[in-house]
């Protein structure tokens, strides 16, 4: 298992819609990788594109209580089937935006069926925090960030400081 570099935003690569995943086997190293890197950062969803891969795939753990076991998922070419009339707001962030935080309001609820590391055919329905990551995480998939949500202005704001930070890395 390795940590791998996550891309920071602007990006052309995270404004891609990543192509779907052919071989669900082929892609356990990189599942390991990605949740190794999640946990890392941490954070609690991290999808292919963000390190780069630009396959519909991302990893995710939104388990909040210190003492209850993770939950790593790992999810293949995940699609939303179903989404709830009612709306929930969350303050997100986002790995490849990092220390930027804003409320995004998505449905509360979405029902997701996806592909396996093992081939089987899953589904489940979200609600809580898992809604709105494994909706932000889809996104990704899409080439959308959550700043995507915003307006413009606020949007081009967060954008050159992104860049500056990025400049500001570069030279370190
Ligand atoms: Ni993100």
């Amino acid at each position: 298992m390795a940590i791998r570099d996550i891309l920071i935003h602007p990006d052309a690569r995270l404004k891609t819609v990543a192509e779907p995943v052919a071989d669900p086997g082929g892609m356990a190293a990189l599942a390991d990788d990605m949740l190794e890197t999640m946990y890392h950062a941490p954070g609690i969803g991290l999808a292919a594109p963000q390190v780069g891969v630009l396959k519909r795939m991302l990893v995710m753990d939104c388990v909040k209580e210190e003492d209850a076991p993770p939950r790593p998922m790992v999810l293949l070419n995940p699609k939303i089937v179903w989404s709830s009339e009612e709306t929930n707001v969350y303050e997100e962030g986002c790995l490849s935006i990092p220390e930027i935080y804003y409320d995004v309001e998505r449905p509360a609820e979405v029902e997701v069926t996806w592909t396996a590391l093992d081939g089987s055919e899953q589904s489940e329905r979200f609600d809580g925090l898992w809604a709105t990551c494994v909706q932000h995480e889809i996104d990704h998939l899409d080439g959308k960030l959550f700043i995507d949500y915003l307006k413009p202005l606020k949007r081009q704001m967060i954008t050159r400081k992104m860049q500056k930070l990025k400049r500001e890395k570069a030279r370190a």
